[in-house]
């Protein structure tokens, strides 16, 4: 009877795999803020796609960990069709090629001050930024990405990012538009991840205010005119509300972000013996689902894939 009458399937067809990229050769590197991810080299991440694939995962999401040295303030590194990014893309698209391959674009794994944006005199420079934005998702599109999902936040980068596409021939690329980001501490896992939080100020002046609700129909607005294909809203859990509204104000797919830090929660709950992991995984991607997400992107995509088919 609960099961005739409930009205929300999570399926692990509704999932995106977050990986973290290293360079070398069968390298796995455990993250200390995250139990259970690794940053991966291009072989090994190429095998734990090939898992969550097997079980019924569509897609995964790409993030690039780099060494200090090839940082710099522009991110020149980020459009190097040599680059970890790029190598990775064609790896997978080679040996899955079924798989959809969705990149991360913004400068933040690029950049020497380790944000989304050039910095000039202390301050990030918008209309600077989105021709290098556009140039990094060319070069993932050339590599064979499926999907770009900039992540960065600065104001009209989805248009420039559609035309330089489309000016290179990549008009069947999608755009996965971050465009309710906020600026949340639940992020900070993930920088330790990547090694790239700011190395100074924060990332206020273009992530939105968490207590802010009325400027999400001009992003959502905003987005959609410039051509966005998916609309996400990120973080989840606490960000339910805003899921609900992007839902409701847009035709378009929603994806959310269950994003480092709320995995990172339930986790460390878990190891203290406070909650179980796996109930309290299915739960919030249920949630987050029942808000209005038809995409989750999250760390738990394999553990929840497996609980579900283990399920049946
Ligand atoms: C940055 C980016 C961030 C995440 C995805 N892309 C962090 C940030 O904005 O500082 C966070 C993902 C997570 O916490 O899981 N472009």
């Amino acid at each position: 009877m609960r099961a005739m009458s409930r009205d929300t399937v999570l399926s692990p067809s509704n999932f995106v795999l977050p990986l973290f990229l290293q360079e070398g050769e069968g390298q796995r590197t455990p993250i200390k803020s995250m139990p259970g991810q690794f940053r991966l080299s291009v072989d090994l991440a190429v095998e734990l796609a090939r898992e969550a694939f097997g079980l019924g995962v569509p897609a995964v999401d790409l993030f690039p960990a780099l060494a200090d040295d090839v940082k710099d303030p522009r991110g020149s590194e980020s459009v190097n069709p040599q680059g970890l990014m790029q190598r990775a893309i064609r790896a997978l698209k080679r040996e899955l090629p079924e798989l959809v391959v969705c990149t991360d674009v913004a400068l933040d794994p690029y950049s020497s001050d380790g944000h989304d944006g050039v910095v000039i005199d202390g301050r990030i420079d918008n209309d600077v930024t989105l021709p290098i934005l556009a140039a990094m998702a060319v070069s993932h599109a050339e590599a064979g990405a499926d999907v770009v999902a900039p992540s960065d936040m600065m104001d009209g980068r989805v248009r420039a990012i559609r035309e330089a596409l489309d000016d290179a021939g990549h008009d069947q690329v999608s755009i996965l538009s971050y465009c309710v980001k906020y600026a949340s501490c639940f992020y900070g896992p993930f920088r330790e991840a990547l090694d790239s939080a700011p190395k100074s100020g924060d990332k206020k002046t273009y992530q939105m205010d968490p207590a802010n609700y009325r400027e999400v129909e001009r992003e959502v607005r905003l987005d959609e005119a410039e051509g966005a294909d998916i609309l996400m809203v990120k973080p989840g859990l606490p960000y339910l509300d805003i899921v609900a509204k992007v839902r409701s104000l847009s035709s378009l797919p929603v994806a959310v972000y269950h994003v480092s830090g709320e995995y990172s929660m339930l986790k460390v709950a878990a190891e203290r013996g406070l909650l179980d992991y796996e109930r309290g995984l299915l739960e919030s991607l249920t949630c987050l689902r029942r808000a209005g997400a038809d995409i989750i992107f999250t760390y738990g995509a394999i553990d929840a894939a497996r609980l579900l088919a283990a399920r049946k």
